[in-house]
């Protein structure tokens, strides 16, 4: 048996005796996916994580994934396998920078991304992903809404919101930093395919799409897409999960890389299980009351499916 094939059955006899559910993001390293018992985007992990009656979840992502599942679930062990799989985007709006920007802005609703921390979230209102961020911001009854931390995010909700937009100053290092020109290039490449791109890219990116959405919604249309191939503006493992699902189909990917979400491997993951490290600690309060926002999340995105 090679080492891969050996790691992957350990781990997943380790699952088996010790009742964890392996969540993974779709960014992840395509070894990781063969232990995971669920892969999605940021919505879709929480909606599991909110489901999942194991006792132990091991979260393949970066923290605010975990930290979103551990919310959900705070009398369950959950485990992220290396502790600075973190997202820098999440760490860009603090609880206190937060609070100023509620102080300047009295009548103001506040919309957390899930890309925030745990105590960012206690001071909102309601969380989003990049799956449910229009209908999340257009629920609401205020006419001002703080978006935190994802300025691009919040730029691209403004062209689908009448609501007045107070955006932060956030971004994802990743998608901040592809370009239309290398886009238009993709496109003379390959001059039949539909561009899909994630929506924390710049808007002259957003522009150029065929579709704009989440991870696994890239996913969903591309099943559903007449068209066999595709142009795909994110971090560049989601070919790999397209790849996986449509073999058939053809996926080209933009130079984008994730390093946090690329940390886990499945020897961490193997130790995350025997050792059960690194477990996600919040404390109570800040759960209860980040809680209320996920869950309105939650209900809204049972409203408009
Ligand atoms: P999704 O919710 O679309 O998977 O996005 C998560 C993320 O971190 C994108 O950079
Ligand atoms: Fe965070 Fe960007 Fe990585 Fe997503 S791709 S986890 S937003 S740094």
């Amino acid at each position: 048996m090679s080492e891969m094939n050996s790691l992957i059955s350990k781990i997943n006899r380790l699952k088996k005796e010790n009742n964890a559910v392996m969540l993974v993001h779709n960014y992840q390293r395509p070894e990781i996916y063969k232990v995971a018992d669920f892969i999605g985007d940021s919505l879709e992990l929480s909606k599991e994580a909110a489901k999942t009656d194991a006792d132990i979840i091991v979260f393949c992502g970066v923290d605010f994934m975990a930290e979103s599942a551990k919310i959900l679930n705070p009398n369950k062990k959950v485990l992220i396998p290396v502790r600075d799989a973190q997202c820098p985007m999440a760490g860009m709006v603090t609880r206190q920078e937060l609070l100023n920007l509620k102080k300047q802005h009295p009548g103001a609703a506040v919309v957390s991304y899930v890309n925030t921390s745990a105590e960012t979230k206690a001071e909102s209102d309601i969380c989003c992903t990049s799956s449910n961020c229009v209908d999340v911001v257009n629920s609401l009854p205020e006419k001002e809404v703080i978006f935190v931390p994802d300025e691009n995010l919040a730029k691209y909700v403004q062209t689908k919101s009448d609501k007045e937009i107070i955006p932060w100053k956030g971004f994802c290092y990743v998608h901040s930093k592809i370009t239309a020109s290398q886009v238009k290039e993709a496109k003379n490449l390959h001059s039949g395919a539909k561009v899909l791109v994630h929506p924390e890219c710049p808007l002259d990116v957003i522009a150029l799409a065929d579709h704009v959405c989440s991870t696994s919604q890239m996913l969903y249309y591309a099943k559903e897409n007449e068209a066999n191939e595709f142009i795909i503006i994110t971090e560049h493992g989601m070919v790999e999960r397209l790849k996986l699902e449509m073999p058939e189909k053809k996926f080209y990917a933009i130079i984008a890389t994730c390093i946090q979400q690329k940390k886990n491997t499945l020897p961490t993951v193997l130790r995350s299980i025997e050792e059960e490290i690194y477990p996600v600690e919040i404390d109570r309060e800040i759960i209860k009351k980040a809680r209320v926002a996920l869950d309105r999340m939650l209900e809204v995105s049972r409203k408009f499916g």
